[in-house]
């Protein structure tokens, strides 16, 4: 087997007491997606998902399953003793597998998310060139409490002496500006040499990696510092509230991408835009709008206020009024949907389509140019092109038991107030009259009517009213 020259190591196994979750901290979600798949994609830029070992611990079962289709490595550290204690878990497991070590090992936090690949190319160039024991990335936030203290040997010098936790600083250290990212690079073997001497004598109890910095130095290795370029993408998600910092920037962020890519967002501040979705120039997004998952919307169209959509592709040119849901579902150009108009899965809307309001669908196509413009439910439907769908249509689809198609051909008007009664097949340019029951197929270009017959009787209510009178005085 070839040495590797470089290996990751995510450290992943923390409970994330700070959240006060049940939920393990590097699942917790920002921008649409788990802290660690974030770290994971980061990682993969640098080397192959089969050099990257994610240390995993609390809730390791949750954990494994959430990422596992990353294709990287685990490693079990079942009880959680510190960072230190996580780095002699994986080189324990190097031990036990005889696999050879890396020359190198950039480790990287599971709950430090924003990282860039471009960072960790840096930190990983610089460590080579600089021919250290351990390269540490680091930053200088606005409130650098609670992170651990870069302290350089001088102040423009790229070398440290130690990292310092938040809560052994002495006096003189406590106004240190420089924070420890928790992401380093390290010569494997400088690194595992010193792992045996952690202790666990600190505010915490814990073997802390931090150590291993003083350590080398002692021993006259280089311990070198670099700064990240940005602050937000070193910062730690210890509590909800931090998370939700991050997650604020990587929306923002992504919002600023579609803005220089031609898409108008009014005040991007109060959307939520996850970082897959793509828009095309010219399409507009009006306030308060979500775009979640695998979004994607083309050009020239505009999504009006409060609509949230998820996983979804739409054309060009299509109008989506306010306070729509859209859900796993795909809307051709021009269609006009809204508002509130409800797309539940596999809803296809056909071009130039319109779904109105309150017009709900699920696993239901509509054709090109069919219209259902108000306070419907299509469900299990293939409907045709040019159909007209009259106000409060509803597809009978269920039984109690099973779910059953309605087909609607091309042409057909269907008056309001219908209701289709699954299994129902409505030939092209049939018509359905208003307030109807279909129970039955209706063959192409006939009139369908399912309703009692009307029954007026002239002057009723004047003669009931007259005899209840007369009833009164006596
Ligand atoms: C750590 C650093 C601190 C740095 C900060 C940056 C140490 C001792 N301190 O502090 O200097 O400023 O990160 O964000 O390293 N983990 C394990 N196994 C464990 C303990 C933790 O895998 O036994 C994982 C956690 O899941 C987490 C990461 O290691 O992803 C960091 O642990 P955390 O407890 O959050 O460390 P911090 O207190 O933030
Ligand atoms: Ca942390």
């Amino acid at each position: 087997m070839t040495t590797p020259d470089f290996a990751i190591a995510i450290m992943a196994a923390g409970k994330g007491t700070r959240l006060k979750s049940k939920r393990p901290k590097v699942l917790h979600e920002i921008g649409g997606r788990a802290l660690l798949l974030h770290v994971i994609a980061a990682a993969k830029t640098v080397v192959s998902a089969e050099h990257i070992y994610c240390i995993i611990g609390h809730e390791s079962d949750r954990v494994r399953t959430a990422v596992a289709h990353t294709g990287i490595q685990f490693v079990l550290q079942p009880e959680q003793r510190g960072t230190g204690h996580a780095m002699q878990v994986l080189k324990a497991d190097f031990e036990l597998s005889g696999a050879s070590l890396p020359k190198h090992l950039l480790v990287l936090s599971g709950d430090v998310p924003l990282i860039r690949p471009e960072t960790l190319a840096a930190v990983h160039d610089i460590h080579l060139r600089e021919r250290a024991a351990m390269t540490i990335l680091t930053a200088i936030p606005e409130n650098p409490t609670g992170y651990g203290r870069v302290i350089r040997a001088t102040p423009d010098g790229p070398y440290v002496t130690a990292i310092v936790e938040q809560k052994s600083l002495m006096p003189d250290q406590l106004s240190a500006p420089e924070i420890n990212s928790g992401i380093y690079c390290f010569e494997t073997r400088a690194l595992f040499s010193h792992l045996n001497a952690l202790d666990t004598d600190n505010a915490h109890g814990e073997f802390y990696l931090t150590d291993v910095a003083a350590m080398l130095v002692s021993e006259g290795k280089r311990v070198v510092a670099v700064q990240a370029d940005s602050v937000d993408e070193v910062l730690g998600a210890n509590t909800i509230a931090e998370m939700m910092h991050l997650d604020a920037a990587m929306r923002l962020a992504a919002a600023k991408r579609l803005m220089a890519e031609g898409v108008t967002i009014f005040r991007p501040e109060t959307c939520v835009i996850d970082s897959e979705v793509e828009v095309g120039p010219d399409t507009v997004i009006e306030p308060y709008v979500q775009l979640l998952g695998k979004t994607t919307i083309g050009s020239d169209s505009r999504i009006r206020s409060y609509s949230v959509i998820t996983n979804t592709t739409i054309g060009d040119n299509v109008t989506v009024l306010n306070g729509c849901i859209f859900d796993n579902s795909e809307i051709a150009n021009n269609a006009i949907l809204g508002p509130y108009a409800r797309l539940r899965p596999e809803s296809r809307i056909g071009e130039g389509a319109h779904i109105g309001n309150f017009v709900e669908t699920k696993k239901t196509t509509v054709g090109k140019g069919s219209k259902a413009n108000h306070l419907s439910y299509l469900g299990d439907a293939v409907i045709g092109e040019r159909v007209n769908i009259g106000a409060g249509t509803i597809t009978c689809n269920y039984d109690g038991v099973h779910k059953h198609r309605t087909t609607i051909g091309d042409g057909v008007f269907v008056g309001s107030d219908s209701n289709l009664v699954a299994p129902v097949t409505i030939g092209d340019g049939a018509y359905i009259a208003a307030g109807s029951s279909i129970t039955e197929d209706v063959p192409e270009g006939a009139l369908a009517l399912g309703r009692a017959r009307q029954v007026t009787k002239p002057g009723w209510v004047t003669a009931r009213k007259a005899s209840a009178n007369e009833r009164k005085s006596c």
